[in-house]
């Protein structure tokens, strides 16, 4: 294996080091697979990543600040006539509350539609870390009503729901089936799963939760099968319409693109029609290729979709947790044998690309369709408890005891344990629909 360093010194990270960190664990990304979509899984070196910690900050113990008011909304929130205006009060700014009364309204092993790469208490992680569960985002300026499953089929009623993405949003895809598959009668519910395309059905309300792998959003050689080296992957930056022709049709969708285009710092870019085909491609800095890409999603949804029937969400940057030294944690490996979220107000690390960010406001803010954020990154980026880390999978496989003792190498510090942070996820995403 070989091991390379990341720069040393104080100064900024780069976007360099950025790259090296995340290359550590593409691999993970090459799981990727809905049922049979598990060719050319093969692996590259892991490159490890500095980690170097500063000083170590204890965190701050955590005190429930709600008072007596808000539990009195809190109370009476599973009820529908509760009110929720998302023009009032950003969903994004707030802090995660303990609150050791909480269970989540599912388990990997009671909901059978969680992949065994996101099923951390089926692969191990133990009881004496579960606080992971038990905590609740709240918003500085509001209350966020609970999760309720029947409100969320009432608002699909008659209608098709798509998550379309990476395996991030096959991630928060998962968690919204779970989150309300339990109350559905075994007879009633259906879930048929293909390359490209999953259909989760709940019959009695003729509603549908799919899900659809597009990575990158538009075209690439990659799609299916995975193209493992990033270098030998070729985008079509211009064009949509080969996945674009799945979401015709549809209610509701709900799209993310942005950690597969982070594994490297150029993209081979294609556009226009060249005689010379692949030939033709060009390199783009990535950020570059990044925007192209999404103006034309977005020049596809202002063209094609009508916004009296349609909702777009766009859900932003998972974070990845990479380098423990973004939450100062010294001697720490990543992600691995984190239990608590970091406190520190506004705590933002490597793992989110604040470039990119202001990329998807710029275009989206252009577009004539309204899309509605679901902006994930703030209180996703506290939760490095969150993260499968080493309870996760490789190749179909369970990690064998000596792999987990090499966190370094094969913790997941990209997608999260199910049940867990995409539950809060669609909880915003219901709060918005
Ligand atoms: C904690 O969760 C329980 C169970 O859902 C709930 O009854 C209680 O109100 C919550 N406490 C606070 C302070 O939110
Ligand atoms: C949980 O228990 C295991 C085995 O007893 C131990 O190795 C681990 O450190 C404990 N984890 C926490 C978060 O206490
Ligand atoms: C079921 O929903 C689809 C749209 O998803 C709609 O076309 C169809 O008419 C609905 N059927 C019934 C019986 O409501
Ligand atoms: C949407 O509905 C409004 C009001 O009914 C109408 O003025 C508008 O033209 C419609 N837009 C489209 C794209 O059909
Ligand atoms: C994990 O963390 C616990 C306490 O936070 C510590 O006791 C234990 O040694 C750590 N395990 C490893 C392998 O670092
Ligand atoms: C998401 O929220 C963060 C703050 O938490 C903000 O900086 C960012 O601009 C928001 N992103 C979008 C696309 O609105």
């Amino acid at each position: 294996m070989s091991t390379m360093k990341a720069p040393r010194g104080r100064r900024p990270l780069s976007i360099v080091a950025l790259v090296i960190c995340i290359s550590a664990f593409i691999a993970f990304l090459y799981t990727e697979r809905i049922s049979s979509l598990s060719s050319s899984t093969s692996f590259f070196s892991f490159k490890s990543c500095s980690k170097r910690g500063a000083i170590a900050k204890s965190i701050k113990s955590i005190t429930d600040e709600r008072s007596t008011e808000e539990e009195e909304i809190v109370k009476s929130e599973v009820d529908d006539r509760f009110e929720f205006d998302p023009n009032e009060c950003s969903l994004a700014h707030g802090k995660w509350v303990f609150n050791n009364s909480l269970k989540p309204l599912y388990t990997d092993r009671s909901c059978p539609h969680v992949d065994r790469q996101f099923s951390c208490v089926k692969n191990g992680r133990p009881d004496n870390d579960s606080d992971y569960l038990r905590w609740e985002w709240q918003p500085d300026d509001c209350i966020l009503p609970r999760f309720n499953p029947k409100i969320a089929l009432e608002k699909l009623r008659g209608k098709r729901l798509m998550f379309v993405g990476d395996s991030l949003q096959r991630n928060q895809w998962e968690s919204f089936v779970c989150l309300v598959e339990s109350i559905i009668p075994e007879k009633h519910k259906s879930m048929r799963r293909e390359h490209s395309h999953a259909v989760f059905q709940a019959k009695e309300y003729n509603a549908t939760i799919e899900f659809y792998w597009a990575p990158f959003l538009v075209e690439s050689n990659s799609d299916n099968p995975i193209i493992a080296d990033p270098k030998s992957r070729i985008l079509r930056v211009d064009s949509v319409s080969k996945h674009a022709k799945f979401w015709v049709g549809v209610d509701i969708l709900a799209f993310n693109t942005y950690v597969w285009w982070m594994s490297d710092l150029k993209i081979n870019s294609l556009w226009g029609s060249f005689g010379n085909g692949e030939e033709g491609a060009e390199e783009l800095d990535t950020p570059i290729a990044y925007k192209i890409g999404l103006k034309t999603w977005a020049n596809w949804i202002d063209s094609n979709i009508d916004p009296n029937k349609t909702r777009v969400f766009f859900t932003t940057m998972s974070p990845t947790h990479t380098r423990s030294e973004d939450w100062n944690r010294k001697d720490g490996i990543k992600c691995f044998n984190e239990t608590r979220p970091v406190m520190k107000r506004g705590h933002w690390g490597t793992g989110s690309n604040k470039h990119i960010m202001s990329i998807v406001s710029n275009v989206v803010r252009k577009m004539k369709f309204p899309v509605t954020f679901i902006n994930i990154t703030q209180l996703s980026e506290y939760r490095i408890d969150g993260h499968a880390s080493i309870y996760n999978e490789l190749g179909g496989q369970l990690l064998t005891d000596e792999q987990k003792t090499d966190p370094l190498r094969y913790a997941d510090c990209i997608h999260w344990c199910l049940p867990g942070v995409p539950d809060t996820w669609n909880q915003i995403f219901l709060a918005y629909l």
